[in-house]
């Protein structure tokens, strides 16, 4: 019977490098929830995807020689099997550069603009590349910490969103929906942002090709985050699911998700979440593990080596939900040992191996209440309530906490000595411990199962069951809540105890194995140049009007931007002449000032004097003109002098 719709997200990650931990800790999270949720009776939809447009990802595929269609392709890919490869049932990977995700960012658009929230200006300002935003409070030459270099400045023509209108609403909002954003220390950060005063936001670029259309200014392409967030909208469109009840993000983002995703939803007059969890980072080698850091942990070595149960309990016991914890491989073989080998799978070969033992594997007969059943029912309580807060290592921690306290009682009432002694009530005491400890493995299977469901299921199938059991509601898992099977079934290791040593050394192996498999996929060597559709040729010359063309080999020996003109660069190139020449070219957007000086390139010597921009351009400089007019300056392979003729 279902309770009602649940509808959760992960983040939809970037494609500008390929996956790591740090993104497998939101999806596991994610997916957890999802299944706890289903377990209470929940009809849930669980969805996630990749953020595929904007200057990062351009930049990314143009690094590796590929259009950004094709790598948005590999990388998303590789997005998609991770998740398959760690097992997790993602019920939508929804990609931003899916046809009716780009509907739907321009109806979310139109509807804004409609309700007067949109308007159109122009802003200069300091960019971010990494994080594909103005940095309001940055000047220039400010270092940006995520790259390591300069902002860059960027001039255009956007349209801009009113976020100044909503400052009061959205404090009213959080007033309204105190668990509006969670965890509770996430508020004040963003109450503190908010208060100060919103300013407006720019929504559209017309200085990137990668992105999705303004269909009614198709000049323009969406900003990142406007697209972004909207698939939360889109992954579901049709299937009547949205408002979502939970955005689960790590906290760098919270703002996107707290401050610009309301205000856009109450702009266009659609519904907001109920729910935004941001949670906190995965740290490795002591800095927060990132792909432009490039200190990170892929996770196919971890799944192939441990299972994918370790990392989900690793991650999920190890820090506590919602703060900053480490990783680390020690830790990781550390916890499987100590908790999992020694604690729950010794708990299930213990209580299977008695009743093998003493009862040929007959369950014995259940009974009301003993010295643990009061414990088991508070755990019960105390394990759901965790869960429903998100706080899955207290969830955990009072799940083991349970476990040792069966191994006191089973130490305790040592039931081979009962075995041994052949009187009634000695005979009712072992039956009412070995009907307990698996009375209690039952229980555990189901309250572990959110997390740990592979090897939830295994322990099932040893107690006899042929079902799964995350079909099951989480109802039963509470003394007597259901029937134990007659029989149990086959009994095997779950966690068989690990070296650390040599486990940890063969995750390292595998990590390099991945690592190369990676670079080889993503290919660092560039690829043939994208055709251009060919332009129709030129009406057939003669020899001698080509040789009235006096091309020359030229060297650069000064470049700089030309103030008012993004596009134009004003050059000195060398032909071999008294003074340089003075060269005004419409190369700014593909290059830098700085990375042609000393280069050599083909000038048109001969031309007409043109003035630009205040000065006078004595000669053109030859380059091939892509699609989209993108320039690639003309050179040589072998090395020329300055002012040799081209013919
Ligand atoms: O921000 N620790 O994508 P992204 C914990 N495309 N979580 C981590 C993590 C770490 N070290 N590294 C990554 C984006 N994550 C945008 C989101 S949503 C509309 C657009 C997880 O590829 C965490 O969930 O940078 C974080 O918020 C997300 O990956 C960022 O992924
Ligand atoms: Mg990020």
């Amino acid at each position: 019977m279902s309770k009602g719709k649940y509808y959760l997200t992960t983040p939809i990650y970037y494609v500008n490098a390929a996956p790591h931990i740090g993104h497998a800790y939101t999806s596991i999270a994610a997916e957890t929830i999802a299944r706890f949720k289903r377990m209470q009776g929940y009809d849930v939809v669980l969805t996630t995807g990749t953020d595929e447009h904007g200057t990062k990802v351009e930049r990314a595929a143009h690094a590796q020689g590929k259009s950004p269609e094709e790598f948005v392709d590999l990388i998303s890919a590789e997005f998609r099997e991770t998740w398959q490869k760690l097992d997790l049932q993602m019920d939508r990977f929804q990609r931003t550069t899916n046809k009716n995700h780009g509907k739907i960012v321009n109806e979310l658009f139109e509807a804004c603009k409609k309700n007067g929230y949109i308007y159109k200006g122009t802003y200069t300002g300091l960019y971010a590349v990494v994080s594909e935003a103005f940095v309001n409070d940055a000047k220039p030459g400010d270092i940006d910490p995520e790259t390591g270099k300069p902002y860059e400045e960027l001039t255009e023509e956007n349209y801009f969103f009113k976020l100044s209108a909503f400052t009061d609403r959205l404090l009213e909002f959080y007033e309204k929906h105190p668990d509006f954003m969670l965890p509770e220390i996430r508020r004040n950060e963003i109450l503190a942002f908010v208060k100060q005063g919103l300013t407006d936001l720019s929504i559209t670029r017309t200085s990137i090709k990668w992105g999705i259309p303004v269909e009614s200014d198709p000049a323009h392409v969406f900003y990142v985050w406007f697209d972004a967030l909207t698939t939360y909208v889109s992954a579901v469109d049709g299937e009547n699911r949205w408002p979502a009840d939970l955005h689960l993000i790590g906290k760098e983002i919270l703002r996107f998700h707290t401050v610009f995703w309301p205000a856009f939803l109450m702009a266009a007059g659609w519904e907001l979440p109920k729910h935004v969890f941001a949670h906190g980072w995965l740290l490795f080698e002591n800095d927060k593990m990132s792909k432009s850091r490039g200190n990170i942990v892929r996770p196919a070595p971890i799944a192939d080596t441990m299972g994918v149960d370790a990392l989900r309990y690793f991650l999920l016991r190890e820090i506590v939900f919602g703060q900053d914890g480490s990783f680390s491989f020690d830790a990781l073989v550390g916890r499987y040992n100590s908790d999992l080998a020694n604690g729950l799978g010794n708990l299930a070969s213990r209580s299977l191996s008695m009743l093998q033992q003493y009862r040929e594997g007959a369950t014995p007969p259940s009974f009301a209440d003993n010295e643990l059943s009061a414990e088991i029912s508070a755990t019960y309580k105390e394990v759901v309530a965790h869960y429903e807060a998100f706080d899955f290592s207290k969830a955990l921690e009072r799940v083991w906490t349970l476990i040792t306290k069966i191994d006191k009682l089973i130490v305790q009432v040592a039931p081979w000595k009962l075995a041994k002694d052949q009187s009634l009530e000695a005979q009712q005491n072992l039956d009412r411990i070995l009907f307990t400890s698996l009375e209690s493995l039952r229980i555990i299977s189901g309250l572990v199962s959110p997390v740990l469901p592979h090897s939830a299921q295994r322990i099932w199938e040893q107690l006899g069951y042929s079902d799964q059991v995350a079909t099951h509601s989480i109802e039963e898992f509470q003394w007597n809540g259901a029937k134990l099977p007659a029989k149990i079934g086959e009994i095997a290791g779950v966690f068989p105890r690990l070296d650390t040593q040599a486990t940890v050394q063969k995750m390292q192996d595998l990590e390099e194995v991945e690592k190369a498999r990676q670079a080889a996929l993503l290919g660092h060597a560039p690829k043939p140049e994208p055709s251009v559709p060919t332009a129709p040729l030129a009406p057939i010359i003669t020899i001698d009007d080509f040789s009235k063309v006096d091309l020359r080999v030229g060297e650069v020996k000064s470049a700089e931007k030309v103030k008012g003109a993004d596009k134009l660069l004003h050059l000195k190139v060398d032909i071999g002449e008294a003074e340089p020449r003075t060269i005004v070219a419409g190369i700014a957007l593909a290059y830098q000032p700085e990375q042609l000086i000393g280069r050599k390139v083909v000038i048109v010597a001969n031309l007409e004097p043109r003035k630009l921009r205040g000065l006078t351009s004595q000669g053109m400089i030859v380059a091939a003109s892509l699609d989209g007019g993108t320039p690639v300056l003309a050179s040589f392979l072998e090395s020329v002098p300055v002012g040799a003729r081209l013919k």
